[in-house]
């Protein structure tokens, strides 16, 4: 079983990362890389955040990426917006709307950064992992994108 990777550590350095006047793209940058720390099934973090119809990548940790800019509905990332849901995807080989970056991507994790009703952007994590995520990381994660909706 995998254990469970509390978020609580993470929120509250971002808390505190904001009271010390942390700008936006350091507190990003900080959630990326915070979330990635924590290690498996957590192998790269994006924070792509909306600006219009297109999704801007601000910050990431792990490996680099071509999509710098994903246009709404296109990629599980786009899809996520479009649809306003979060997106598990267990198998990115089996997902048609998968835009892949590398080789090694098995599982992909997309939480919605939501303020209200206004989506601001989302976390994206991918996993050399195959089926790397369940419900107690969703939950983590949307811990972390929750108080990010908060301070940013
Ligand atoms: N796989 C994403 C694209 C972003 S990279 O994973 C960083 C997608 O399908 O939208």
């Amino acid at each position: 079983m995998t254990a469970t990777l509390p978020a609580g550590p993470i929120v509250r350095a971002l808390r505190a990362a904001h009271l010390h006047d942390a700008p936006r793209d350091g507190l990003l940058r900080l959630a990326c890389e915070a979330i990635r720390a924590l290690g498996p099934p957590y192998t790269s973090v994006y924070a792509y955040m909306l600006h219009g119809d297109e999704l801007v990548l601000e910050a990431f940790s792990g490996r680099d990426t071509e999509h710098r800019r994903i246009p709404v509905g296109s990629g599980v990332c786009g899809t996520a917006v479009a649809t306003g849901e979060d997106q598990n995807v267990a198998d990115v080989g089996a997902a048609g709307n998968y835009l892949a970056c590398n080789l090694e991507t098995r599982s992909e994790l997309v939480v919605l950064i939501r303020r209200g009703a206004t989506i601001l952007g989302q976390l994206d994590i991918d996993s050399d992992v195959p089926a790397g995520f369940g419900a107690e990381h969703h939950r983590a994660v949307k811990a972390v994108a929750d108080a990010l909706a908060v301070l940013l």
